[in-house]
């Protein structure tokens, strides 16, 4: 086939380049040559800003297009309209964050999606969710019975600079005391970029319509269960220590970003997404061990390029830095022996 990809430079992107390759399609990605512009040097590449400036996807036609990096519903509809009638297909690349209320298990295609009061907005960073919600609308408008739209959970692999996922399997490599997030047995999702990546080509190909949540595993993963398999793979000596939720909110510990896969109890079913429908559309996950292996075989290559000063250890984009960790387990403990000490004390006769 030949398809367009919007995007296929940046993390998602160039493993939806890989795989789409491997099973020989003939490509053109769209981008602004300003991400990795090294990368795929054999594969024709169009720029512009999709913001306005799509001059160059004039007069070409695809049999699909892949849009990796829609975010402003405004912005989707502009490549939406201009493809409509030279692309058979469109697959928009949109998020589980579209979902209105997490505060339960199970959400499945068909739950109700985040409104916006102000639909003129443009501050992604405030209204991701519900602008996604917004795009994916407006691709399902265009291409009306020829879309296919995908709802990842957290994107994870190699070329993940993010620092979220890495920070677990780096930190746990390192050994010692590990401060693990409330609780033990929460359950975690995620779906590696590569498992997706296969899924979505494949699934261009048969030219699949419909929405999708594509995240993983196949089996629950606990909170638990992510940190030992990190153990197990590293052979690190990590001892965890499991710190309540209302210790981590009382000292202001950031969700997600600084403790990376922590969520608050009320932001549950984030992670507990119905994955079935994809499930059942082929959609298959590689071992979580292969997962962590392989995301810190490409950290150490980028260490070694010197590199990883942004990826590397949550860095300056996500994870608790060392000092603060270790402050963070003084106080616990602290509070934990002043806790036993007051329940001792008030324990009646002595
Ligand atoms: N990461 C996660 O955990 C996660 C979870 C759920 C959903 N998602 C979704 O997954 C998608 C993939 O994210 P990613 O970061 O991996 O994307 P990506 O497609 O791998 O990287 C972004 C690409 O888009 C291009 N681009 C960015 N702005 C552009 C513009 N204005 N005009 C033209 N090209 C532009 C970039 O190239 P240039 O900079 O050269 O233009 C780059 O090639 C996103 O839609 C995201 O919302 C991600």
């Amino acid at each position: 086939m030949e398809i367009l990809i919007l995007g296929g430079t940046g993390f998602l992107g160039r493993h939806l380049v890989e795989a789409a390759l491997k099973r020989g399609h003939k490509l053109t990605l769209f981008n602004r040559g300003e991400t990795n512009p090294h990368l795929f040097p054999a594969v024709e590449k169009l720029h512009g800003d999709r913001d306005g400036q799509l001059g160059a996807l004039r007069g070409r036609s695809w049999d699909a297009v892949v849009d990796t990096c829609g975010y402003l519903p405004l912005v989707v509809q502009e490549s939406a309209r201009l493809l409509r009638d030279s692309v058979g297909h469109y697959t928009f690349i949109s998020s589980v964050s579209v979902y209105a209320d997490f505060s339960q298990p199970g959400l499945d295609e068909e739950s109700p999606t985040q409104v916006l009061a102000d639909n003129t907005s443009t501050d992604v960073q405030e209204h991701y969710g519900a602008l996604k919600a917004l795009c994916e609308r407006v691709v399902a408008e265009a291409f009306p019975g020829r879309s296919f739209c995908v709802r990842p959970g957290l994107i994870v692999g190699p070329h993940d600079s993010s620092g979220r996922f890495p920070y677990w399997p780096c930190r746990v490599a390192e050994g010692g005391e590990v401060l693990a997030p409330a609780h033990p047995d929460r359950t975690i999702q995620y779906v590696d970029a590569r498992d997706l990546s296969d899924w979505v080509v494949q699934k261009v190909e048969s030219r699949l319509t419909g929405i999708y949540n594509a995240v993983g595993p196949q089996d629950p993963l606990t909170m638990a269960g992510l940190l030992e398999t990190c153990k197990r793979v590293t052979g690190s000596n990590a001892r965890f220590t499991w710190v309540s939720e209302a210790f981590l909110v009382a000292h202001h510990v950031e969700p997600w970003t600084e403790l990376p896969l922590w969520l608050p109890k009320e932001m549950d079913g984030m992670d507990a997404v119905d994955n079935s429908k994809a499930v059942r559309m082929g959609l298959a996950f590689r071992p979580l061990a292969e997962t962590v292996a392989d995301t810190l075989a490409w950290l150490a290559r980028e260490r070694a390029a010197g590199a990883g000063k942004d990826t590397v250890d949550g860095g300056a984009k996500a994870g608790l830095c060392r000092e603060r960790e270790a402050a963070l387990l003084q106080q616990w403990h602290d509070e934990q022996a002043r806790h036993s000490t007051v329940s001792r004390d008030s324990r009646p006769g002595t």
